[in-house]
C-alpha cells in the first residue's frame, strides 16, 4: 500500500483501494439484471459476514449511515414501544435524539466517554422498567474510539425478552458478531466503513420475524425498511434510484475483503494500525485517551498538547500537507483529536502518519509532549 497519496485517518470516508475506486467507472442502470444480481450479491455476503443468512434478512437502503439507524427505530420499534439508549458519545446521543423526533418513548442511561455500559447496568433498567420493549446500543462508539460488551449485553437483553437494536457501524466487518450467538433484531452498518466501500448506502440485518411484523410502523415512506424489503423480494430492485456505483465500489470492495481473509484477516490489520499508532504516538509522548483494554481497533482518541503553540486548526493542516487527514476530537470536557485505524491503509502507513505527526509538532515548536 503506497503512503504517497493523501491517507483519510477518519472513520469514513476513508481511504479505498483504487480497484475499488475503479469500480464506479460504470453507469448502470437500475432495471439492468446485472445491476439486481450485484445488488442480491452484495446482500449474501453481507449477510455471511455476521452468519445471519437464516435468522436475518438484509435491507440496504440509500443515504448516510443515519439514515439506516433511523430507519432500523421507526420500522422495528412500534409506535407504542420504548427503546432504553445506552449512551457514552455523540452517536449515543443520536439515538435517542431519532427517538424523540420519531415521536417513541425512550429513556436514556449515559456512562461518562470512557465508561463502556455494563450488562449489570442493563440488567439493572430492564429489572426496572417494564414499558421498556427494546434497547438501543452502539457496538463502537466512534466519537472516542470505546468499544462496548456487546455480546454481554445482547444475553441479558434476551433474558428479559426484550429487542436489541445494535449500530455497529464502526465496527461491522472487523471485529466479530456472530448472530447464531448474539441476538439481535436490527444491525446497522455502512457501505464507507470497514467494508472500504465508498459512503452512500447503509444496511439493517433485521430479524425476519421482526421485519414480517413491522408493516405499517414506519412514520415514513422513504425510511421504511419493510416497504423496502417487500418490494426487493417482489421485484429485485430497489424501491427508489438505487445509489448503482457506491454499490457497484462495495461489491469490488467485498471481492477484495474476502481476498484479504474476511473478517480475522481485517481485524488484524486494524488491530496492527491501532498498535503501530499507539506505539508511534506513545513514543511521541502524546497520551491516548481510552486505557487499551476498551478501546477498538477502528478510532484512537488522543489529548491533545497543553502546548499554547498547539492549535488543531494548524496541526490539521500542516499534517495534511504531509498526505495524512486526521479527525477532530468529539469531546466536550478535554481537548483531543483522533487518528483512524481502518481504511485501505496497513501499519507501514501508520507509522509514516507518526512520523508527520512528529515533524509537524516540531514545526510549530509544539515541546511539551
Ligand atoms: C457509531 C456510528 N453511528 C452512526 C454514524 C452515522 O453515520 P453517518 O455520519 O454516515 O450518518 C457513525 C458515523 O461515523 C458512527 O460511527
Amino acid at each position: 500500500m503506497s503512503t504517497a497519496a493523501p491517507i483519510l485517518l477518519t472513520p469514513g470516508p476513508l481511504t479505498t483501494s483504487a480497484r475499488t475506486r475503479q469500480a464506479m467507472m460504470v453507469d448502470w442502470g437500475s432495471w439492468d439484471d446485472r445491476f439486481n444480481q450485484l445488488t442480491a450479491s452484495l446482500c449474501e455476503q453481507l449477510l455471511a459476514i455476521v452468519d445471519g443468512a437464516a435468522s436475518h434478512h438484509c435491507v440496504p437502503l440509500q443515504g448516510s449511515g443515519t439514515f439506516a439507524v433511523e430507519a432500523a427505530i421507526g420500522t422495528l420499534v412500534p409506535r407504542d414501544g420504548k427503546v432504553l439508549v445506552l449512551i457514552n458519545g455523540a452517536y449515543g446521543k443520536r439515538l435517542a435524539k431519532i427517538c424523540q423526533v420519531l415521536g417513541r418513548d425512550f429513556s436514556t442511561f449515559e456512562t461518562a466517554e470512557d465508561e463502556p455500559t455494563t450488562a449489570a447496568d442493563v440488567d439493572r433498567l430492564l429489572q426496572a422498567d417494564a414499558a421498556i420493549t427494546h434497547v438501543a446500543l452502539i457496538h463502537c462508539e466512534t466519537s472516542t474510539g470505546i468499544l462496548n460488551p456487546l455480546p454481554e449485553i445482547a444475553q441479558v437483553v434476551a433474558g428479559h425478552g426484550k429487542r436489541l437494536i445494535i449500530d455497529a457501524m464502526s465496527s461491522f466487518g472487523a471485529l466479530p458478531i456472530d448472530a447464531r450467538q448474539v441476538p439481535f433484531d436490527a444491525l446497522i452498518a455502512a457501505s464507507g466503513k470497514c467494508l472500504e466501500g465508498v459512503p452512500g448506502m447503509g444496511f439493517v440485518f433485521a430479524r425476519k420475524e421482526a421485519l414480517a411484523a413491522a408493516a405499517g410502523n414506519s412514520h415514513s415512506l422513504a425510511m421504511d425498511l419493510h416497504d423496502q424489503h417487500s418490494y426487493m423480494v417482489k421485484t429485485g430492485q430497489w424501491r427508489f434510484t438505487p445509489p448503482t456505483h457506491v454499490v457497484a465500489a462495495l461489491h469490488e470492495a467485498l471481492l477484495q475483503y474476502t481476498e484479504e481473509g474476511g473478517l480475522p484477516a481485517r481485524h488484524q490489520r486494524y488491530a496492527d494500525n491501532c498498535q503501530a499508532l499507539l506505539d508511534g504516538m506513545t513514543q511521541l509522548g502524546l497520551r491516548s485517551f481510552l486505557p487499551e483494554a476498551i478501546q477498538a481497533p477502528i478510532i484512537v482518541t488522543f489529548h491533545a498538547p497543553k502546548d499554547p503553540r498547539y492549535q488543531f486548526k494548524e496541526f490539521y493542516e500542516r499534517v495534511k500537507a504531509k498526505g495524512f487527514i486526521l479527525y477532530p476530537g468529539k469531546l466536550t470536557q478535554v481537548e483531543t483529536f483522533r487518528v483512524g485505524c481502518i481504511g485501505h491503509v496497513d501499519p507501514a502507513g501508520m507509522r509514516a502518519a507518526v512520523q508527520a505527526i512528529a515533524e509537524v509538532l516540531r514545526e510549530m515548536e509544539v515541546l511539551d509532549i
